[in-house]
Order: C-alpha cells, then sequence, then structure tokens
C-alpha cells in the first residue's frame, strides 16, 4: 500500500508521546521524517490517494494527543531545518527549532526572531499557530512561505495572502515548508542579552521545566485566562497524572502519568468552572489530535 518510493522510510505503529512535550498519546498509524520537499510531496499525495489523515509535528509543543494515537500519516517534519541568510532576509527550513533559529539571528546581528524568546518547538508550527507573546508574534516579521495546501498544491504566499490571526493561522491547514523571514539590524550582544532576558522572564513565571504544552486556552478577549484559572480558584486542581499548575493558571502539567483523557476532563472542568465565575468561555490553544471539528 506505501509506495515504494517512501516505504523505506515509513514506519508503522510509532510512539509520539516522548515527541510531545507532553509526554501524552498513542501511536502513529505510520510515521515519517520526510528529508526533503519531494519527500512531503510523495508522502501527501499517498495519504490523499489512500484518503489518510495526514498529521504534521513540529517540536510536539502544543498539542495533545489522544491515547489511542492517531489513525493516519504523521510527518515530523525535524530533518528539514537549514538556515540561509541573505543580507536582512532569513530562509528557513520549517522544522528548524525557533530557539536555534533566534540564535543563529542574534549571532548575526539580525532583531526580530530575538522577540519570541524561550517559545519551543518548529518554525513551522510557530507559523502554524502564529506563536508569540508579550515582545512579538512570528507574523510580525515574516515575509513569505512555501507550503501544500489542503489541495495538495506545492505554492508560494506572501503573508498578505495568508489569513492569520491571535495564535491563528491557515497555515495550520497544509505543511509549510519553508518561510522568508525579514529582519532588522541589531547590535549582537544586545541581542543576546535580550534574548535571556525574555527567557528568564517566562521562566520565572511558568512552569517551563515541566511536562505542558504551554498555555492550554488561548486568552479571550482583553483577559487572561491564567488570571481567570487562578481567580476561579483552580490552581492544583488534578485529574489523574494531570494537574493545573500552581505556578501559572493557563498551564496543565503531566505530574507522571497524565492519559490525554485526563487533561481533556480536567480542561472541561476548568472551561465550565470559570464560565460559572467569569461568564467567559474559554477556548483551547493547545492542537488535539485527532483533530476535532471547531
Ligand atoms: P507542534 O506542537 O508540533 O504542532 C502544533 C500545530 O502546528 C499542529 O496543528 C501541527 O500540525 C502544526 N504544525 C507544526 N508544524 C507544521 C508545519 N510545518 N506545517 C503546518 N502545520 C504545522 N506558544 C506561544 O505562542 N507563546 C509562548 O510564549 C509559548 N510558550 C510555551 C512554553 C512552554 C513551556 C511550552 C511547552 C509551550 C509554549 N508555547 C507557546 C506553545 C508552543 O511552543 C507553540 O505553539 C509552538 O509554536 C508550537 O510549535 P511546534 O513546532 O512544537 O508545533
Ligand atoms: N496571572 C495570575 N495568575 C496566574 C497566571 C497569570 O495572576 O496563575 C496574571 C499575571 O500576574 C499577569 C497576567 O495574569 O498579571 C497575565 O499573565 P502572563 O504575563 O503570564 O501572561 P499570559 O497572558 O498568561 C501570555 C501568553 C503566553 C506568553 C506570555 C508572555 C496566551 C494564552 N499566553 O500569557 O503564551 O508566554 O503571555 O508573553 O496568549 C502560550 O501561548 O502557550 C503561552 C505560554
Amino acid at each position: 500500500m506505501i509506495p515504494r518510493s517512501i516505504r523505506n522510510k515509513t514506519l508503522q505503529s510509532h510512539s509520539l508521546a516522548s515527541l510531545t512535550t507532553f509526554r501524552i498519546g498513542g501511536p502513529a498509524k505510520f510515521y515519517m521524517e520526510p528529508e526533503s520537499i519531494r519527500d512531503v510531496a510523495l508522502a501527501t499525495g499517498f495519504a490523499r490517494k489512500q484518503g489518510i489523515p495526514l498529521y504534521v509535528l513540529g517540536g510536539g509543543s502544543n498539542l495533545l494527543i489522544d491515547d489511542a494515537g492517531v489513525d493516519g500519516l504523521v510527518l515530523n517534519l525535524k530533518r528539514m531545518k537549514a538556515v540561509r541568510r541573505f543580507g536582512l532576509n532569513v530562509v528557513v527550513q520549517a522544522g528548524a527549532n525557533l530557539g536555534m533559529l533566534i540564535n543563529d539571528c542574534n549571532r548575526n546581528g539580525l532583531a526580530g526572531p530575538h522577540g519570541l524568546a524561550g517559545i519551543p518547538g518548529s518554525v513551522g508550527g510557530a507559523l502554524a499557530m502564529n506563536a508569540g507573546g508579550s515582545y512579538a508574534e512570528i507574523f510580525d516579521f515574516l515575509e513569505s512561505v512555501i507550503w501544500i495546501n489542503s489541495d495538495g498544491e506545492l505554492q508560494s504566499r506572501y503573508k498578505e495572502e495568508i489569513d492569520f490571526g491571535y495564535r491563528l493561522s491557515e497555515l495550520r491547514n497544509g505543511v509549510v515548508l519553508e518561510a522568508t523571514l525579514k529582519t532588522e539590524s541589531g547590535k549582537v550582544s544586545e541581542l543576546i542579552a535580550e534574548t535571556r532576558r525574555i527567557q528568564a522572564e517566562k521562566i520565572s513565571v511558568q512552569p517551563y521545566r515541566k511536562f505542558s504544552a504551554g498555555c492550554a486556552f488561548k486568552n479571550p478577549k482583553d483577559k487572561s485566562a491564567g488570571l481567570c484559572i487562578d481567580q476561579a480558584g483552580l490552581k492544583g486542581l488534578s485529574v489523574g497524572g494531570a494537574k493545573v499548575s500552581m505556578k501559572h493558571g493557563n498551564f496543565i502539567v503531566n505530574e507522571g502519568g497524565a492519559r490525554a483523557r485526563d487533561v481533556r476532563e480536567l480542561m472541561e472542568i476548568v472551561t465550565d468552572k470559570v464560565k460559572q465565575v467569569h461568564g467567559v468561555s474559554l477556548q483551547p490553544e493547545v492542537q488535539f489530535w485527532p483533530r476535532v471539528a471547531a
């Protein structure tokens, strides 16, 4: 069933939990680490032809994978991680680690990406989520991407042609392969110092070293989900091995042996209680695999 061209690169029933920062989730029916755009095109073509759901894995830092795993093909882009610099333009493959990209830019006096310091995961994942925080979001300095869209077509798209918003981007519906980022000129020592400062700030308020997927919920308009959860008295609440962090109310942490269904149940309890107390409907930021209809 798997075409010969990618058969020797495709694993079956491959465990995914260790590829996520939550350390939760069952196996992928099919799993592949493409090394080239050609590999990705062959794999997406195979999935389309067979009607197999396709999933793209970056750093697994915003994912809750079901305990039963996914009945589909997971593409882990970690081998596609080249970074090339052309003056202030940086062309980066989607599988590159975001922290590595920031360090590379800093060393070369390229400002912009440093505003994303401390955000785990890959460049592709950051683009799919429009990752960001108090200092920047990745779309601030995105110029264009090359991706395979949801119809299986290889395309180039300028930022202006992409739908995106707060923790939202239509790129999640396809496979981002490469991005061109437009940076500004900066002083190396200042960029490195600023990166360290932002990282330290995150570590001081977030349970950074624990197994989690970052903030479980998006912030409601003009509010902080973490503050709402804290004020509702939900810190420390747990279901199985999943617990609302004592350090930051919007982080659910895996204290050991948590299952996806523990996390989901805890998220439902938190959502209900915050609705009761604040009249606000929290929306998940974390992405569920298998995908659930919006
Ligand atoms: P994954 O978790 O692997 O995937 C997330 C989604 O992106 C999935 O839908 C996946 O299919 C899709 N995707 C991944 N790669 C591609 C691709 N190449 N093409 C198309 N779709 C793709 N987020 C913030 O925004 N700000 C923060 O400050 C922040 N802090 C965090 C702190 C901690 C400790 C942790 C654990 C997480 C934090 N996060 C934060 C969440 C997470 O790091 C970001 O959302 C990150 O950008 C996800 O990237 P990833 O590569 O890990 O994506
Ligand atoms: N707060 C509390 N108690 C808590 C949590 C927060 O009182 O348990 C208060 C804080 O003291 C602060 C306010 O709420 O006054 C906002 O908290 P914080 O500064 O931690 O920011 P946040 O809105 O909770 C957002 C992003 C984070 C990002 C930080 C810093 C979302 C959902 N979260 O958090 O992103 O790291 O800003 O830039 O937008 C993520 O998306 O996964 C994520 C971690």
